[in-house]
């Protein structure tokens, strides 16, 4: 249930050091969107129409074709190579993944019968089988005077209305329907949420407590939506009541201090009003409507007209924090503002609106890649399509601004897909606190918006999918396959974040994943690493070479800044020796570093429709980075595939440098090293990966503790590193000088053995095919 995921930590930034007055980050994004053939090659799915449409039937859902005469009961197949099958019955087609396995990864079965795995479109479907006409007409969407009426937050009336007969006929609707009552009748049990404080009201506040009510409170209006048994109005009271008294500040009892705690608390409070609106007394309704206004809108308001609030810090902030703040004020908004006598709602709206417009939606680059981490990045994209969808419904379609402010938002739902792994997210930097009701579920939301099919084919199978907003931003038309035609690599090319994602398969979790991370060091919110060069690499279901995450978010001075001399990079987690990257003497890389691409090949590799995919012998992938941005000294990095992708090989070429280096990469791997320890063997989960030292001539492979060596930068006061448990380090050490340090990594594979040493080749001189033997 009620998971703490890989997360101890649960504290945030200490409001009063975090951005003193007057010294926000402010973040420069770039306007110009740049179009390149990465982003041409990653997104071909979302562009297809395909022409005569795909027919068939669907988890039982007749589809009628979208132009010409209808035949469904057979499938054309699409464009894709997915050739229509009679032998498969499309009236029983379930959930396409089977299941997920331990690292939440959905398990799809191995079937050469691709009839159903056309490429993603959203198809037509026959008026009984798809969402019902919005019933609300309004003519002008661009303001708050004509709001629809209750519920208007995410889910309108005529969606659950069409649910009781839409659920038994989409069998993702069915499954997640099922898993929500099943954890709304877990959390039925369970005691009211308890307020606690982590680390003080400016630690980590109440977030624990104001993310788990709000993800109650979703779930029992649920309940009750769907089944009208008023037993979960009682049981949503009984957790609203239970958070209307918390505290001992009357005054101030949702937390100002961290005021994403009240954000979220707020959020909670307005669902909870707007899809129970009908069933409250009138006392109900005004203890809950004077809660949102008292406790969390007035603060709001007075974050925006009061500049010398110490609460509004996160106004000019284009992190989670923005999205987060501004989503519950405007739920919040949106919920009473044609009853709030104050007018505290409606001027609360028009602070709030324009700057989510200006800060929350351009949490994604010029890339898609989110500002902060790929765990933050859930944080941000969770506010901004609440507050997106609840403007959309209330108001009767407009988004404000919000969907066109920035070109990357709509790119970020591939960032998503690309950072995530075989195992895990290539999870570089914080981890972020507990989720609760945190999720990637964006992506069904951005996929109705943005009309992309694979956002929304990709997120309905994943473990997070079931929970109520799933429900209403989930187009039931998408059908097909979200691989099919989907680009194996893809280079995320804006300089705030630069890095490259490489795969073998998007269906086989057993593949390889392999990542390069030379983006810049500062605007991540202070929560990156000094980790210019960084990788992961999972192969054979292990993540052979991965990330330590966040340290104690209590440690002083952990949010400090993003300065070199900030404390946060004294800790072994967050400074360059926790990473898997070259460092020279210890030192921590320079803050300022701007690398660049060297170059960059893709053999465009897309998989098809089948869900066995084998790999073209010449397909290949790299990408060079050069990082002497980050050292102030000559250093490149490239990572690579061999031709046919089973072999790996990162190369570093180091040129005059002019004290010892060494090279590091973190692993929760056993090692063993042969007699000449030029060779190490990493076992993990039963796995081998097999590491090679190829160049220079003699140096050696040393398997160390993953600690801080004598050279790393002392210890801020205060601080102390957590413990990362029994990982190591597989290092090299380098002498001064130039060298180009090459390690060839195989991964024992079942039916592979036949593993070729490839040609030494400067990196300058790294192409697509200059490794082919
Ligand atoms: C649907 O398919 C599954 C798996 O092939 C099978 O076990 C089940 O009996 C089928 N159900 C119906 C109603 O045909
Ligand atoms: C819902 O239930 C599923 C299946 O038991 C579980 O994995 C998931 O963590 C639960 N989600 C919540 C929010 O409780
Ligand atoms: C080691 O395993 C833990 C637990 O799964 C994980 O959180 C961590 O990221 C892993 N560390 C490395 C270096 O892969
Ligand atoms: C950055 O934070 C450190 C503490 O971590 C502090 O000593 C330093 O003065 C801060 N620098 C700036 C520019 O705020």
């Amino acid at each position: 249930m009620y998971q703490h995921g890989n997360y101890s930590q649960d504290s945030r930034r200490p409001l009063s050091e975090a951005y003193p007055k007057g010294e926000q980050t402010v973040y420069d994004i770039p306007q110009k969107k740049r179009r390149s053939k990465w982003i041409t090659v990653g997104l071909p799915c979302g562009l297809i129409v395909i022409a005569g449409a795909v027919v068939g039937v669907l988890f039982g859902l007749k589809i009628i074709k979208t132009g010409g005469s209808s035949s469904s009961g057979s499938s054309s197949g699409g464009s894709g190579g997915s050739g229509g099958n009679a032998n498969v019955d499309l009236n029983n087609l379930s959930y396409f993944a089977t299941a997920t396995n331990s690292y939440h990864q959905p398990l799809y079965p191995s079937m050469t019968n691709t009839a159903q795995f056309g490429e993603p479109t959203f198809a037509q479907l026959e008026a009984s089988l798809e969402w019902p006409a919005d019933d609300f007409v309004q003519t002008n969407p661009t303001d708050f005077t004509n709001l629809r009426p209750h519920p208007r937050l995410i889910a309108p009336k005529y969606k659950w209305d069409a649910l009781a007969q839409l659920i038994p006929k989409n069998a993702y609707l069915k499954s997640w329907n099922d898993i929500i009552m099943g954890n709304a009748t877990v959390m039925n049990d369970l005691p009211p949420v308890v307020h606690v404080f982590d680390g003080g009201p400016s630690g980590s506040g109440i977030l624990d407590p104001a993310r788990e009510t709000k993800s109650r409170i979703k779930h029992f209006a649920y309940a009750f939506k769907t089944t009208g048994d008023t037993k979960w109005v009682d049981r949503t009271w009984r957790e609203l009541n239970n958070a209307m008294t918390w505290g001992d500040d009357r005054a101030d009892p949702w937390n100002t201090a961290h005021f994403l705690d009240l954000a979220e608390l707020t959020a909670a409070f307005a669902i909870g009003y707007d899809w129970l609106y009908d069933q409250w007394t009138t006392d109900q309704r005004a203890q809950i409507r004077e809660a949102i206004l008292n406790y969390g809108l007035k603060f709001g308001l007075s974050s925006y007209t009061d500049p010398l609030s110490t609460y509004r810090w996160w106004q000019t902030v284009n992190g989670n924090w923005n999205c987060v703040s501004n989503g519950g004020l405007i739920l919040g908004s949106l919920a009473i503002i044609d009853e709030d006598t104050t007018g505290t709602a409606a001027a609360l709206l028009a602070q709030a609106v324009p700057n989510a417009v200006a800060n929350c939606a351009m949490v994604p680059s010029t890339d898609g890649t989110g500002s902060e981490t790929a765990n933050y990045w859930e944080f941000a994209m969770t506010g901004l399509a609440e507050l997106t969808s609840s403007l959309m419904t209330a108001t009767g379609g407009g988004d404000f601004g919000m969907l066109s402010a920035n070109a990357g938002l709509k790119l970020t739902s591939l960032f998503r897909i690309h950072v995530t792994g075989m195992t895990s997210l290539f999870d570089y930097g914080d981890h972020g606190p507990n989720k609760f009701s945190t999720t990637a579920n964006a992506l069904l939301f951005l996929g109705s918006a943005y009309n992309e099919p694979l956002y929304t084919l990709y997120q309905r199978d994943r473990y997070e999918a079931p929970e109520p907003h799933s429900i209403f931003w989930y187009d039931i038309s998408a059908q097909g396959a979200w691989w099919n035609n989907l680009a194996l690599d893809h280079v995320f090319e804006d300089p705030s974040d630069l890095w490259a994602s490489f795969r073998t398969s998007w269906t086989d979790v057993n593949g390889v994943y392999m990542t390069l991370k030379a983006g810049a060091l500062e605007k991540h919110q202070a929560h990156g690493d000094l980790d210019c060069g960084d990788f992961v690499i999972d192969a054979l279901g292990q993540r052979f070479f991965g990330e330590h995450g966040s340290d104690d978010y209590l440690n002083p001075n952990y949010f400090s800044n993003e300065t070199q001399a900030s404390a946060r990079w004294t800790l072994y987690r967050k400074m360059t020796e926790g990473q898997s990257v070259i460092t020279i003497n210890g030192q921590n890389q320079l803050v300022t570093a701007q690398p660049t691409v060297v170059a960059s090949g893709s053999s465009n590799t897309a998989q098809g429709a089948s869900t066995i995919f084998s790999v073209p012998e010449d397909s290949s992938a790299f990408f060079v980075a050069d990082l002497t941005s980050a050292y102030g000294e000559d250093v490149k990095r490239g990572i690579r595939f061999l031709p046919g992708r089973r072999q790996m090989l990162v190369q570093d070429d180091l040129t005059g440098i002019t004290e010892a280096s060494q090279w590091r990469a973190q692993t929760n791997a056993t090692i063993s090293l042969d007699s000449t320890a030029r060779t190490a063997t990493l076992s993990l989960g039963g796995k081998k990966l097999v590491a090679q030292i190829l160049s220079p001539a003699g140096v050696t492979f040393s398997d160390l503790p993953s600690t801080r060596t004598d050279k790393a930068p002392a210890l801020g006061a205060g601080l102390a590193d957590m413990s990362n448990g029994d990982a190591r380090v597989l290092a090299i050490d380098i002498p001064a000088g130039t060298n180009s340090v090459q390690v060839l990594f195989n991964p024992q594979w079942d039916d592979f053995t036949d593993f070729k040493t490839p040609p030494s080749v400067p990196l300058a001189d790294w192409t697509l095919t200059s490794h082919n033997s």
